[in-house]
C-alpha cells in the first residue's frame, strides 16, 4: 500500500493505493481527472522520490505543463531530475506541411490491441525505474475498436503487463454521458473511482466516490472534492447526496 499524498484520498480508499493495481478514474469533462493523476505522480516524485510516467493521448504535453504550473507543480523541473516522463502518444500528429496525419508508428498493424503502446510503456517504466503510471485516457485507446472481445483482450493484456511490473496505474476514462460506457473497463481493473461534477442548485459541485476496490473494505459514499490553487482536496467528513 502506498499513500497518494492527495489530501483525503487515502482515507476514502482505506489507507492508500495498492501497489501493482490498476485503478480506473472515470469522470466527465472538467471533473479533475488529469489534475488528480498528475498530482499523484508529482507527489510520488517530490515526497517519495518515486519516478512516474504520464502517457497523454489527448492533451498536448506543453499545455499540461502550463496548466499544472498553476497549482505550483513545476513538471519541467521533475522531468529534468528524471522523476517524471510525459509521453506524447496521441493517435494523430502533424506532417511538415502542418496537416494532421495518423501516428502510424504506435497504432498500425497490431495483432493484439494496445500492443505497441504497452511495449512503449514497459520500456519506459523500466528505463525510469518507475512504479507510478497514468494513462490519459484509455478512452482514446478503446474507441479505436468496436469489437468488445478485441477490446477485452487488449485491456486484459495491458492490465496484466502493468501488474507484472508492480506498477500502480491510474487509467483515466471519459464519461461522455452514459455511465455504462466503461462497464468493460470497470469489470477488468482492480479498482474504480468515479469523479462527479454535478449541478446542485445554482452551482456545480465536485465529488468523488470509490465504486470498487478488490480485496479492500472501503466506503462507497460520495465525498465533497474541490480543486484549489494547490490541486485536489477531498473532504472525507463531507458526504454528499447528488
Ligand atoms: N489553477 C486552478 N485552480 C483551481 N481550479 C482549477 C485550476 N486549473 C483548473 N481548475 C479546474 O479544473 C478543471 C479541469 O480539471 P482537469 O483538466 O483535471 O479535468 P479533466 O477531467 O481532466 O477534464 P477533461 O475531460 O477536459 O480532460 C477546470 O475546468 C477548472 O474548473
Ligand atoms: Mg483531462
Amino acid at each position: 500500500m502506498e499513500p497518494s499524498g492527495i489530501p483525503g484520498l487515502d482515507e476514502i480508499v482505506g489507507g492508500g493505493l495498492v501497489k501493482g493495481n490498476c485503478i480506473l478514474l472515470h469522470g466527465g469533462p472538467g471533473s479533475g481527472k488529469t489534475t488528480l493523476a498528475m498530482q499523484y505522480l508529482y507527489n510520488g516524485a517530490v515526497m517519495n522520490d518515486e519516478p512516474g510516467v504520464f502517457i497523454t493521448l489527448c492533451e498536448n504535453p506543453e499545455e499540461i505543463r502550463k496548466n499544472m504550473l498553476a497549482f505550483g507543480w513545476n513538471l519541467k523541473k521533475i522531468e529534468a531530475d528524471k522523476k517524471l516522463k510525459i509521453i506524447d502518444a496521441r493517435p494523430v500528429t502533424f506532417n511538415e506541411q502542418g496537416y494532421i496525419v495518423p501516428n502510424n508508428e504506435l497504432y498500425k498493424n497490431e495483432k493484439v490491441p494496445f500492443s505497441h503502446i504497452s511495449r512503449l510503456i514497459v520500456r519506459t517504466m523500466r528505463e525510469m525505474r518507475a512504479k507510478r503510471l497514468a494513462i490519459d485516457s484509455i478512452t482514446v485507446l478503446t474507441s479505436q475498436y468496436n469489437n468488445p472481445t478485441y477490446i477485452r483482450q487488449g485491456l486484459l493484456g495491458l492490465i496484466q503487463v502493468l501488474s507484472s511490473l508492480n506498477c500502480t496505474t491510474l487509467l483515466l476514462a471519459e464519461n461522455r454521458g452514459d455511465d455504462k460506457e466503461t462497464n468493460l473497463e470497470r469489470a477488468l481493473v482492480q479498482g474504480v473511482i468515479l469523479m462527479h461534477y454535478a449541478r446542485k442548485g445554482s452551482a456545480m459541485l465536485r465529488a468523488i466516490q470509490v465504486l470498487k476496490l478488490r480485496g479492500r473494505k472501503h466506503s462507497s459514499d460520495i465525498y465533497l472534492m474541490e480543486i484549489s490553487n494547490k490541486g485536489i482536496i477531498i473532504h472525507p467528513q463531507e458526504r454528499l447526496e447528488i
